[in-house]
């Protein structure tokens, strides 16, 4: 049996290092092959997209995985589409979702623990596509795949800036768990009120991480091998005067980018993005966002592979 045949993808904290291995060789091993021989990788896959928040990426990107795998996928689709509309509850929704025997069903929701609610009541596997603020593996596993595949497969050593809503951005919760496996230093960018909870720091693997906070963005650009943008998420706040008094924190400009001058510095940005990266940086060569995105296909090619026991 493969090492993540059958398993729920619900948290960082649940991987090896040799299971993250793994999937970066798979998801590098599968975007070598050629589109026809991918297509006959898993003929027959039934994926279950149920989707609880909305999203662009992370749903598009599992559906054309499944597609790029040979199989199909059914979308619970909007509440408006759904029997949510007539008032089906999450459980009664994920049950039946469920018994229609997928192979894999992705799960997200505003609720932290949802995912892992979702995991109890499916006998098939589950994958967090997003519990609340808490966390979204598989986008941290797609921003390492993204690093590893443009850093020439090293990762130990480097610098990561994480700047923006460190203490809603369930990205940068779920990325630093993954980046303390290979001796990152981590430097945490936010105004107060937004830092890094606590909890996550505590928890991350202190003989193979340093951690720094500061406020300070150009500070930390001119240390960064990578820079990790994240937006300020209007949607995790109670009113609209809190988020006002710090959206705008940070805005990256060509001109700040251009200041630190380190031409290798990555960018990337788990999207969507607001303000808080101007868009004359989208063509500096340093940004990568979008590539992050055809990254997030691979990587979740490889993901429904190996938790289906196609690959080991
Ligand atoms: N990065 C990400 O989760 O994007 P979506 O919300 O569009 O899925």
């Amino acid at each position: 049996m493969g090492e993540l045949q059958g398993v729920d993808i619900l948290s960082a904290g649940q991987f090896t290092r040799e299971q993250i291995e793994l999937v970066l060789n798979t998801t590098a091993g599968i975007r070598r092959r050629r589109r026809d021989e991918q297509l006959k990788m898993y003929p027959g896959m039934i994926l279950v997209t149920t989707f609880f928040e909305p999203s662009s990426r992370t749903r598009g990107s599992f559906q054309a995985a499944a597609l790029r795998l040979g199989g199909g996928y059914i979308d619970m689709g909007s509440e408006k589409v759904s029997s949510l509309a007539k008032g089906e509850d999450f459980n009664d929704t994920i049950r039946t979702y469920d018994r229609l025997e997928p192979d894999v069903i992705v799960v997200r929701h505003p609720e932290i623990g949802s995912a892992q609610r979702a995991a109890d009541l499916a006998r098939s596997p589950v994958i967090n596509a997003g519990d609340g603020t808490n966390e979204h593996p598989t986008q941290g596993l797609l921003d390492l795949y993204t690093i590893w595949s443009l850093r020439k497969k090293k990762l130990e050593g480097l610098t990561i800036a994480l700047c923006g809503d460190l203490k809603n951005g369930r990205t940068v919760h779920s990325g630093v768990r993954f980046y303390s496996h290979f001796g990152c230093r981590l430097i945490f960018v936010s105004p107060d009120t937004l830092k890094m909870p606590t909890e996550i720091t505590e928890g991350l693997r202190s003989e193979d991480v340093s951690v720094v906070e500061t406020s300070n963005l150009i500070a930390a650009m001119k240390v960064a091998d990578v820079l990790y943008m994240t937006r300020i998420q209007k949607e995790r706040f109670d009113n609209e005067s809190n988020y006002r008094k710090v959206s705008g924190s940070y805005i990256l400009t060509p001109e700040m980018v251009e200041r630190v001058n380190r031409p290798k510095m990555l960018i990337l940005h788990p999207l969507p993005r607001i303000d808080e990266i101007a868009r004359g940086v989208d063509d500096l060569p340093n940004a990568v966002y979008f590539e992050q995105v055809r990254c997030g296909l691979y990587l979740r090619m490889a993901l429904l592979a190996l938790v289906s026991g196609r690959l080991s």
